[in-house]
């Protein structure tokens, strides 16, 4: 039986030793080559590294560096906090280029949110200092510098963060509670690389490999008994089609998304995750062997007429297999998931001010969002009524490719979906068109061509006016500038 003890050793090896960019540094050129030193770990029936979690409220400093955020003595570690809890840290800024964290997800100020203005050099230093108000959820931490943000972000610099349930509901972090963080790398010539072409900035940069918690082609063994998996798509801008497929597909049972916890836990057989969304399972595995899959769909990239599908080796629609899981015969916990969650998301607001509708398309080469882009990054684009809720419809274009669309500060409401490509429509669980994924709290949605997504925001007060961005997480178009900033107006 593999103990937790055993899968935590593993998964701290793993972080030591094989963590993606653990084993890549540097290379006087530029680009990411392996490093000499080759981990055992790889050859070991488990290699699935478990990023190791540390409490935020102990944590001081997070410094970048090249490969990823060090803080505590571990490389992108998994913040703990709690609802009601200070986190105060600050950023050292070791890389060679400006940076600055963003706390995805989170519920603060823009200073604390981290508009990318507040960029510091290298050497430089920011300190946040916020309250912990989110719902208990899966958020990220990752670098939000205007144009540098798609390569930071890929080479390594992105953690968890997880507001810890207060009702909970018996799952162990590293134990039956685990994270599997996908992200697509690109090799050439057995080096990671980030070499975008004007094609691969139009539609978003894929990789050929996709790495789970940074080891690709991961295989680990589990006993059998309930498992949740906090799903997390920290890739640049691969779309995924997720299932676990054993003798047949694995129903899961969808728990919470990006903002916490669903009403009602509802089974799902794939699910569609996009650059930034996260969705937790919950899953009953008996013994034998499951597999993570890709499963087919039309990626919709070829909407815009005469443009060609991104240089990537391994297609965004095709089938292929991500990790391997092999459970055993030995038992682990069985745990039951109450039909109602303990945590339900909060109604939607009842009165709104506007109803704005924000359109997305392609002007020549720049992705924009009713016509305009990130020009000036103080520049209010929009501007808001602090303490005011809204229904924002956003519309892609029927030419276009799919968009993840990313608040900053505050989470969404799906309200509805109106034509939906018949894959996404064939997983509508309502009337109103939503999916699953839908049924909770978000920060990033996607929306397909030719789809409209209607959502209600509700904009908190402040005592200063606030910038917060607004954009799409398709990190090539919001590098690109597919960004814009919504100003709460006091
Ligand atoms: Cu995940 Cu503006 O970011
Ligand atoms: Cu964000
Ligand atoms: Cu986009």
């Amino acid at each position: 039986m593999i103990s937790r003890r055993r899968l935590l050793a593993v998964g701290a090896a793993a972080v030591v030793g094989a963590v993606f960019y653990g084993v890549y540094k540097l290379a006087p050129d530029g680009e990411y080559a392996p490093a000499k030193t080759t981990s055992t770990v790889t050859n070991t029936p488990t290699n699935l590294p478990l990023p190791q979690a540390v409490r935020a409220v102990d944590i001081r400093e997070i410094m970048a560096v090249d490969h990823g955020y060090m803080a505590g003595g571990v490389v992108n570690p998994v913040l703990l906090v709690r609802r009601g809890e200070d986190v105060n840290v600050e950023l050292v800024n070791s890389l060679g280029e400006e940076t600055i964290i963003h706390w995805h997800g989170f519920r603060v100020d823009w200073r604390n949110d981290a508009h990318p203005s507040f960029a510091v050099k290298p050497g430089g230093r920011y300190k946040y200092s916020f309250t912990v108000r989110n719902r208990p959820g899966t958020y990220i931490y990752h670098p939000h510098p205007h144009g540098l943000t798609a390569a930071q972000f890929y080479r390594g610099l992105a953690g968890l963060v997880i507001v810890e349930e207060e009702k909970r509901l018996g799952f162990r972090y590293g134990v039956n509670d685990i994270p599997l963080v996908l992200s697509d790398k690109r090799v050439r010539g057995g080096r990671v690389v980030y070499d975008p072409t004007h094609m691969d900035m139009l539609m978003g940069f894929l990789g050929d490999v996709v790495t789970v918690n940074g080891a690709a082609h991961p295989t680990f063994r589990l006993p059998q008994g309930t498992y949740r998996f906090r799903l997390v798509n920290a890739s640049n801008a691969r779309l995924y089609n997720l299932a676990l497929v054993g003798r047949e597909v694995v129903r899961m049972r969808l728990i919470a998304v990006d903002q916490g916890q669903l009403e009602k836990p509802v089974e799902v057989k794939s699910l569609f995750i996009a650059p930034a969304e996260r969705a937790e399972v919950v899953v009953d595995l008996r013994p034998g062997v499951y597999e993570l899959k890709n499963l087919p769909f039309d990626p919709m990239h070829l909407e815009m007429g005469g443009h060609s599908m991104p240089s990537a080796g391994l297609e965004e629609g095709a089938e292929y297999t991500i990790a391997r899981i092999i459970v055993g015969e030995e038992k682990g916990e069985h745990l039951e998931v109450p039909p109602h969650l303990p945590d339900p998301p909060p109604p939607p607001p009842e009165r709104f001010g506007k109803k704005r509708t924000f359109r997305l398309s392609l002007q020549g080469m720049q992705w924009v969002i009713n016509g305009m882009f990130w020009d000036n990054p103080l520049r209010p684009h929009v501007e808001v009524n602090g303490g005011e809720a809204e229904v924002w419809e956003i519309v892609n274009d029927a030419a276009s490719m799919p968009h993840p669309m990313h608040l900053h500060g505050f989470p969404m409401w799906v309200l509805e979906r109106r034509n939906s490509p018949p894959q996404v429509a064939a997983q509508a669980v309502d009337s109103r068109g939503r999916l699953p994924t839908d049924l909770g709290l978000k920060d990033t949605v996607l929306v397909w061509p030719g789809e409209a997504v209607v959502v209600a925001v509700e904009f908190d007060k402040f005592n200063e006016p606030q910038l917060f961005p607004f954009h799409c997480h398709n990190l090539e178009h919001e590098d690109g500038g597919m960004m814009i900033n919504i100003r709460i107006n006091i």
